[in-house]
């Protein structure tokens, strides 16, 4: 114990065990070395500590951080004092030099700033390279039809591709809002003491200019004690994620054997223990339920920060580890997904049966009976729906609609519906040159945060 011993003592077992954050400073043990790494080297530019002390200082941080798992066997509140205690035991006294101008509060910011930044881009380039995965397998499945359900019900006919591009459009759309929340992380609290800045003369935007692009923070009690980044960041990927969970569901449901338009690659199988002819879903069924921990540990953050007056508390360092494992887990959901819609194949004879079983062609149909014959809709879907009740299957109703109307669909033909949007071919192609523009407009946006690739952690 470091910092409480002239006050109040040692801590005792029971509250240290409960209060001390060493188990999830683990996440963030890295990112801690080198925000404390980059103050040190402040300190030593102000001449505030002696230049030799301040070099065997950040030799040892250097150590440390190559091996950062030589702090946790200090017994110690957090991350931060074990540094303290760490590099007196190695350098006596000067290590002291380190305490002045820091506070854990800025210094924890930081770190975990850095962190949530760092693992938000790795995010938005796997949606980038996600999206490229959907455009080039959506420009190769144009002509493969697929049914569309909406109530769970059979609806209308679409095809793969304009199926795999509203999951892009989707993409695109998470992609542009949650670039900016990198945008307000990005930012480096660090020198902002505990709640409204210290004495010594550090340079913050200097301090920020390696880890953060020299990008800060400016008020130092938002600084030090504010977590909206966290929330706003966990708001997005929790919303993603309840978003691919619904990708998630359809590749479950329409890979059900009574339905079969999709054959999950096998790797993202598991069989059952008992009942030998069992092949489950059990990738995507943990895409689905990862929505709900993500969403969990939004919840969890907000539930911390809630009420909590402004300025740091020791309740937001509960609100830590949510934050990283959220990221880490949405990260993986996403590769995931995109391996199994890279591998997804679709059943043609599957999905050939249920276009003959459901009159998937009917609202098409009843929309050309009345733009042909200039009759109100209501009526041609009252005429429609009778024939519907009465048609024996649905050849023959075609074949009646045929009779009477002298209207008859090709599948084929009538997804090329001619709104923007819809599987027709020329949407379709369009969507997919936007997009790729879109995307390398974004990655160029993205290498403006490449300061937080260079990480050594
Ligand atoms: N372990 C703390 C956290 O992760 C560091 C900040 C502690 N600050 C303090 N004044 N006790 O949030």
């Amino acid at each position: 114990m470091l910092y409480r011993k002239e006050l109040l003592g040692d801590a005792s077992p029971l509250s240290l065990k409960y209060t001390s954050s060493m188990e999830d400073d683990k996440l963030i043990a890295c990112e801690v070395l080198e925000v404390m790494e980059a103050y040190v080297e402040e300190l030593k530019d102000l001449r505030a500590v002696p230049e030799d002390s301040a070099n065997r200082i950040l030799r040892e941080l250097e150590n440390l951080i190559a091996e950062p798992g030589k702090l946790f066997h200090i017994e110690a509140e957090d991350v931060h004092e074990a540094i303290e205690i760490y590099l007196k035991e190695k350098l006596g006294g000067e290590a002291g030099y380190v305490g002045l101008g820091r506070s854990r509060n800025d210094h924890v910011a930081a770190a975990l700033r850095l962190k949530t930044s760092r693992l938000l881009l790795k995010l938005l380039r796997s949606i980038a390279g996600f999206r490229r995965v959907l455009l080039s397998r959506a420009s190769m499945s144009v002509n493969v039809l697929i049914p569309l359900y909406t109530h769970s019900q059979p609806a209308q006919l679409s095809t793969l591709a304009h199926y795999l591009l509203y999951l892009d459009e989707m993409l695109s759309d998470y992609s542009s809002l949650l670039v900016k929340t990198l945008d307000t992380t990005a930012r480096s609290p660090l020198g902002c003491g505990p709640a409204a800045g210290v004495m010594t003369p550090l340079d913050r935007a200097r301090m920020a200019s390696k880890l953060f692009g020299g990008r800060i923070v400016s008020n130092c009690l938002y600084a030090s004690g504010g977590r909206e980044f966290s929330l706003n960041v966990l708001a997005l990927v929790s919303s993603l994620l309840v978003s691919l969970s619904r990708v998630a569901g359809d590749f479950i449901l329409f890979s059900l054997p009574h339905i079969g338009y999709f054959k999950l690659p096998a790797s993202h199988l598991a069989t059952s223990s008992i009942m030998p002819h069992k092949v489950n879903p059990v990738t995507m069924e943990i895409v689905r339920a990862k929505a709900g921990s993500v969403l969990g540990r939004f919840i969890s953050i907000a539930s911390i920060v809630k009420g909590l007056p402004s300025g740091y508390s020791l309740d937001l360092q509960e609100a830590n580890k949510p934050v990283v494992e959220a990221l880490i887990e949405a990260i993986e959901t996403l590769e995931v997904l995109r391996d199994a819609i890279e591998n997804i194949e679709v059943n043609a004879g599957a999905v050939e049966r249920d276009i003959r079983i459901y009159p998937l062609l009917a609202s098409d149909i009843a929309e050309l009976i009345a733009l042909e014959a200039g009759k109100p809709f209501r009526e041609a879907h009252a005429e429609l729906a009778k024939l519907v009740k009465e048609a024996e299957n649905t050849e023959k109703l075609y074949s009646e609609i045929r009779e009477a109307y002298n209207i008859s669909l090709d599948p084929k033909n009538t997804v090329k519906r001619p709104v923007t949007g819809s599987p027709s071919p020329e949407n379709v192609k369009s969507h997919i040159e936007k997009a790729l523009k879109n995307i390398e407009e974004f990655e160029v946006e993205l290498s403006t945060y490449s300061f937080l690739e260079k990480s050594r952690c």
